[in-house]
Protein backbone atom coordinates (compact mmCIF):
# COMPACT_ATOMS: atom_id res chain seq x y z
CA UNK A 1 0.00 0.00 0.00
CA UNK A 2 1.38 3.90 -0.56
CA UNK A 3 2.11 5.33 1.99
CA UNK A 4 0.11 8.60 2.90
CA UNK A 5 1.35 12.32 3.33
CA UNK A 6 -1.60 15.64 4.09
CA UNK A 7 -0.71 18.13 2.73
CA UNK A 8 -1.79 21.29 4.89
CA UNK A 9 -3.52 23.22 2.23
CA UNK A 10 -6.99 23.23 -0.18
CA UNK A 11 -5.22 24.69 -2.82
CA UNK A 12 -5.70 22.47 -5.65
CA UNK A 13 -2.91 23.75 -7.62
CA UNK A 14 -0.16 23.04 -5.22
CA UNK A 15 -0.96 19.57 -4.41
CA UNK A 16 -0.86 18.95 -8.37
CA UNK A 17 2.20 20.85 -8.79
CA UNK A 18 3.87 17.88 -5.72
CA UNK A 19 2.05 14.75 -7.21
CA UNK A 20 3.79 16.11 -10.51
CA UNK A 21 7.39 15.82 -9.16
CA UNK A 22 6.44 12.57 -6.84
CA UNK A 23 4.80 10.90 -9.10
CA UNK A 24 3.38 7.56 -7.64
CA UNK A 25 5.35 6.82 -4.70
CA UNK A 26 2.90 8.65 -2.35
CA UNK A 27 -1.13 8.85 -2.28
CA UNK A 28 -1.43 12.70 -1.48
CA UNK A 29 -4.19 13.95 1.01
CA UNK A 30 -5.65 17.63 0.83
CA UNK A 31 -7.07 18.91 4.11
CA UNK A 32 -10.38 18.56 2.74
CA UNK A 33 -9.49 14.97 2.29
CA UNK A 34 -9.16 14.52 5.85
CA UNK A 35 -12.33 16.33 6.58
CA UNK A 36 -10.20 19.13 8.26
CA UNK A 37 -11.80 22.28 7.97
CA UNK A 38 -10.13 24.46 10.82
CA UNK A 39 -8.85 27.38 10.32
CA UNK A 40 -5.27 26.17 10.94
CA UNK A 41 -3.31 29.03 13.82
CA UNK A 42 -0.03 30.75 11.91
CA UNK A 43 0.82 33.32 14.66
CA UNK A 44 4.57 32.29 14.57
CA UNK A 45 7.27 35.59 13.58
CA UNK A 46 9.07 33.34 11.53
CA UNK A 47 8.23 31.56 7.90
CA UNK A 48 9.85 28.15 9.38
CA UNK A 49 7.48 28.69 12.98
CA UNK A 50 4.22 28.71 10.83
CA UNK A 51 5.05 25.88 8.65
CA UNK A 52 5.80 24.24 11.63
CA UNK A 53 2.91 25.28 13.39
CA UNK A 54 0.37 24.11 10.58
CA UNK A 55 2.23 21.05 9.81
CA UNK A 56 2.08 19.93 14.00
CA UNK A 57 -1.28 21.18 13.99
CA UNK A 58 -2.39 17.63 11.57
CA UNK A 59 -0.01 15.67 13.00
CA UNK A 60 -1.10 16.20 16.64
CA UNK A 61 -5.26 16.09 15.90
CA UNK A 62 -4.86 13.45 13.24
CA UNK A 63 -1.90 11.39 13.97
CA UNK A 64 -0.61 11.47 10.15
CA UNK A 65 2.74 12.38 8.19
CA UNK A 66 2.33 15.37 6.66
CA UNK A 67 3.97 18.88 5.57
CA UNK A 68 3.31 22.52 5.56
CA UNK A 69 4.76 25.40 3.75
CA UNK A 70 4.68 29.46 4.56
CA UNK A 71 6.24 31.91 2.07
CA UNK A 72 7.49 35.25 2.41
CA UNK A 73 8.72 38.03 0.14
CA UNK A 74 11.73 39.82 2.16
CA UNK A 75 13.24 43.48 0.62
CA UNK A 76 17.14 44.39 1.34
CA UNK A 77 16.07 47.89 1.97
CA UNK A 78 13.20 47.16 4.58
CA UNK A 79 14.88 44.56 6.11
CA UNK A 80 13.47 41.92 5.33
CA UNK A 81 9.85 42.91 5.80
CA UNK A 82 7.16 42.08 4.91
CA UNK A 83 8.44 38.68 5.30
CA UNK A 84 6.49 36.46 7.35
CA UNK A 85 3.76 38.85 7.34
CA UNK A 86 3.58 39.36 3.16
CA UNK A 87 0.22 38.69 3.13
CA UNK A 88 -1.62 40.96 5.54
CA UNK A 89 1.28 44.14 5.10
CA UNK A 90 -1.25 46.43 4.05
CA UNK A 91 -3.73 44.98 6.90
CA UNK A 92 -5.62 42.18 7.64
CA UNK A 93 -7.36 41.94 4.52
CA UNK A 94 -5.31 40.09 2.45
CA UNK A 95 -5.39 42.57 -0.32
CA UNK A 96 -2.67 42.21 -2.74
CA UNK A 97 -3.10 45.12 -4.51
CA UNK A 98 -2.90 47.27 -1.66
CA UNK A 99 0.27 45.21 -0.51
CA UNK A 100 2.25 46.45 -3.78
CA UNK A 101 0.89 49.96 -3.38
CA UNK A 102 2.60 49.69 0.22
CA UNK A 103 5.58 48.25 -0.57
CA UNK A 104 6.05 50.53 -3.50
CA UNK A 105 5.34 53.14 -1.54
CA UNK A 106 7.80 51.81 1.31
CA UNK A 107 10.49 51.61 -1.13
CA UNK A 108 10.37 55.48 -3.00
CA UNK A 109 13.70 56.96 -3.43
CA UNK A 110 15.24 53.72 -2.36
CA UNK A 111 18.21 52.72 -4.53
CA UNK A 112 18.31 48.94 -3.53
CA UNK A 113 15.20 47.42 -4.60
CA UNK A 114 16.73 43.98 -3.87
CA UNK A 115 14.27 40.88 -2.71
CA UNK A 116 13.50 37.52 -2.59
CA UNK A 117 10.89 35.04 -1.84
CA UNK A 118 11.31 32.69 0.84
CA UNK A 119 9.08 29.50 1.03
CA UNK A 120 9.97 27.17 4.19
CA UNK A 121 8.43 23.74 4.48
CA UNK A 122 7.95 21.82 7.45
CA UNK A 123 7.43 17.67 7.22
CA UNK A 124 6.48 15.61 9.98
CA UNK A 125 7.00 12.03 8.80
CA UNK A 126 6.67 9.26 11.40
CA UNK A 127 7.30 11.99 14.39
CA UNK A 128 10.05 13.62 12.99
CA UNK A 129 10.77 17.21 11.71
CA UNK A 130 12.42 18.06 8.82
CA UNK A 131 12.94 21.69 7.16
CA UNK A 132 13.39 22.76 3.82
CA UNK A 133 13.61 26.03 1.97
CA UNK A 134 13.29 27.88 -1.47
CA UNK A 135 14.57 30.87 -2.54
CA UNK A 136 14.14 33.09 -5.58
CA UNK A 137 16.30 36.17 -6.26
CA UNK A 138 15.02 39.17 -7.52
CA UNK A 139 14.31 42.66 -7.40
CA UNK A 140 10.85 44.84 -7.36
CA UNK A 141 10.01 47.27 -10.02
CA UNK A 142 8.64 50.79 -10.20
CA UNK A 143 5.10 50.08 -11.27
CA UNK A 144 3.35 46.90 -11.62
CA UNK A 145 3.33 44.62 -14.85
CA UNK A 146 1.78 42.08 -16.64
CA UNK A 147 -1.37 39.69 -15.59
CA UNK A 148 -0.76 36.27 -14.80
CA UNK A 149 -0.17 34.71 -10.76
CA UNK A 150 -1.00 36.43 -7.79
CA UNK A 151 0.47 38.31 -4.80
CA UNK A 152 3.33 40.22 -5.77
CA UNK A 153 3.64 38.75 -8.60
CA UNK A 154 3.36 42.10 -10.71
CA UNK A 155 6.20 44.18 -9.24
CA UNK A 156 8.75 41.05 -8.71
CA UNK A 157 10.97 40.52 -11.88
CA UNK A 158 13.33 37.16 -11.04
CA UNK A 159 17.33 37.21 -11.60
CA UNK A 160 18.39 36.63 -15.03
CA UNK A 161 14.77 37.83 -16.43
CA UNK A 162 13.80 41.32 -17.77
CA UNK A 163 10.12 40.08 -17.19
CA UNK A 164 8.09 39.73 -13.84
CA UNK A 165 6.48 37.03 -12.68
CA UNK A 166 2.78 38.02 -13.89
CA UNK A 167 4.49 38.23 -17.23
CA UNK A 168 6.62 34.98 -17.34
CA UNK A 169 2.92 32.93 -16.81
CA UNK A 170 2.88 30.01 -14.62
CA UNK A 171 4.99 27.59 -16.83
CA UNK A 172 7.82 29.37 -16.49
CA UNK A 173 7.19 30.55 -13.01
CA UNK A 174 6.13 27.16 -11.74
CA UNK A 175 9.92 25.98 -12.70
CA UNK A 176 12.05 28.74 -11.02
CA UNK A 177 9.63 29.70 -8.13
CA UNK A 178 10.89 29.65 -4.55
CA UNK A 179 8.37 27.11 -4.13
CA UNK A 180 8.90 24.98 -6.82
CA UNK A 181 12.66 25.09 -5.23
CA UNK A 182 11.36 23.54 -1.77
CA UNK A 183 8.99 21.16 -3.43
CA UNK A 184 11.99 19.76 -5.28
CA UNK A 185 13.66 19.79 -2.28
CA UNK A 186 11.21 18.00 -0.36
CA UNK A 187 10.35 15.69 -2.93
CA UNK A 188 14.33 14.83 -3.29
CA UNK A 189 13.93 13.48 0.40
CA UNK A 190 11.04 11.86 -0.03
CA UNK A 191 12.18 9.62 -2.29
CA UNK A 192 15.22 8.79 -0.90
P1 LIG B 1 1.53 31.64 1.44
O1 LIG B 1 2.36 31.27 2.63
O2 LIG B 1 1.83 30.77 0.24
O3 LIG B 1 0.07 31.74 1.76
O4 LIG B 1 2.00 33.12 1.02
C1 LIG B 1 1.87 34.25 1.87
C2 LIG B 1 1.81 35.52 1.05
O5 LIG B 1 3.06 35.73 0.37
C3 LIG B 1 0.75 35.53 -0.04
O6 LIG B 1 -0.49 35.97 0.44
C4 LIG B 1 1.34 36.50 -1.05
O7 LIG B 1 1.09 37.83 -0.68
C5 LIG B 1 2.83 36.26 -0.93
N1 LIG B 1 3.25 35.23 -1.91
C6 LIG B 1 3.51 33.91 -1.65
N2 LIG B 1 3.90 33.27 -2.75
C7 LIG B 1 3.87 34.19 -3.74
C8 LIG B 1 4.17 34.13 -5.13
O8 LIG B 1 4.52 33.08 -5.68
N3 LIG B 1 4.04 35.27 -5.82
C9 LIG B 1 3.65 36.45 -5.26
N4 LIG B 1 3.35 36.56 -3.97
C10 LIG B 1 3.47 35.44 -3.21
Amino acid sequence: MKKKLVVATNNAHKLEEIAAILGDEMELLSLKDIKCFADIPETADTLEGNARQKAMYIYENYGMDCFADDTGLEVDALNGAPGVYSARYAGDGHDSEANMQKLLHELEGKKNRKAQFRTAICLIQEGKEYLFEGIVKGEIIQEKRGGAGFGYDPIFVPEGYEQTFAELGNDVKNTISHRARAVEKLCLFLKK
